[in-house]
């Protein structure tokens, strides 16, 4: 029997993908505000995300390597805080490659990787399930700001949830305060959070990881213009942008932008946009916290905060939250 055919006992998938949402309604809507804006969602097409892996590639670009290193440094205590037999939850899990180097440490009771993409996440759970035969592994297709956990019968045991890589860095402060206030619900009054953020650094430092020698980060940028030309028939021309990306000192947060290089006017589905000469397109932020600023978030949203794991140089910063005692 080819083993490309064997379906393995170890690993479910289950397919809650939503409808296709009303992209062109979202991305219109944020094209018509004064400072044009887009959700960053619409960075990850199939060349989006291959770019983004060589971002992580780039020198200048610490965070994936940093916070890589803060798991594996570290991955006995983070499996001793998460306990035995946990169930361990990755909202976004893409190609589940930094639960890896957790696994064997945690030993989770189940592993529920949640992501967007159902080919995507078919194929990352078949080969974790290979390389982790002890591991089952719940694949769960599904928007995870939704309430997938409805339709959704998990094994019993602690719920932890994982999520790395400062993605929360993404969302508005109000915004990261609500999702990890939600994320209560999903884990129950005796479930915790593993989340990965960014930290404050040197300016320079920053403006460097959003600006690579090699324009991998510029390109990445340019290509949210055919993702979007794809997705809902524009006529975006990527050679008419440029990337610009800067820290933004005032609101602790990366900004990228698309520099409009003339007048003109693009065409989404029959909706005209108009741009002028020098107008940007803000395509991302990327909060940046303090450990101060990130236990504030935190205890907000009614977590408290048990134990922050940081590298050397303090570029980049994993934390264990559990649900604050008087909400229990
Ligand atoms: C995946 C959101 C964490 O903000 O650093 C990298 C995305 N954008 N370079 C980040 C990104 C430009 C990245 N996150």
């Amino acid at each position: 029997m080819p083993v490309t055919a064997k379906k393995l006992s170890n690993v479910l998938f289950e397919d809650q993908q939503p409808a296709p949402d009303d992209n062109r309604a979202e991305l219109i809507e944020g094209l018509s505000r004064k400072q044009k804006k887009i959700n960053p969602k619409y960075f990850y097409d199939e060349q989006g995300s291959e770019l983004f892996e060589q971002i992580t590639q780039q020198s200048e670009y610490y965070p994936t390597r940093t916070e890589k290193s803060i798991l594996s440094t570290h991955a006995s205590e983070i499996a001793s805080y998460c306990g035995e037999d946990c169930i361990l939850i990755e909202p976004g899990s893409g190609s589940s490659e930094k639960v890896r180097l957790l696994l064997d440490e945690i030993q989770p009771a189940a592993y529920v990787p949640l992501d967007i993409s159902a080919d995507f996440l078919y194929q990352a759970a078949q080969k974790l399930g290979q390389e982790f035969p002890w591991l089952n592994i719940h694949a769960i297709c599904a928007d995870f700001s939704d309430q997938w956990q409805a339709r959704t019968e998990l094994k019993g045991g602690r719920r932890v949830v994982f999520y790395p890589g400062s993605t929360i860095g993404n969302m508005e402060p109000e915004v990261a305060q609500e999702f990890l206030s939600n994320l209560r619900e999903w884990i129950g009054h005796d479930g915790s959070v593993l989340i990965g953020v960014d930290l404050h650094k040197p300016e320079h430092l920053l403006n460097a990881a959003y600006n690579d020698a090699q324009g991998v980060t510029a390109e990445f940028n340019l290509n949210v213009l055919n993702s979007m030309n794809n997705l809902v028939n524009a006529d975006f021309d990527p050679d008419d942008f440029s990337h610009r990306a800067f820290y933004n000192n005032d609101l602790n947060r990366i900004e990228m932008h698309l520099v409009s290089k003339d007048s003109q006017t693009v065409n989404i589905d029959g909706g005209l946009i108009q741009f002028d000469k020098g107008e940007t397109l803000h395509t991302e932020s990327s909060y940046k916290y303090t450990l101060a600023s990130f236990t504030a978030l935190s205890n907000a949203a009614g977590f408290t905060l048990e134990k922050s794991w940081l590298d050397e140089d303090e570029l980049f910063s994993v934390h264990y939250l559990t649900i604050s005692e008087e909400l229990k």
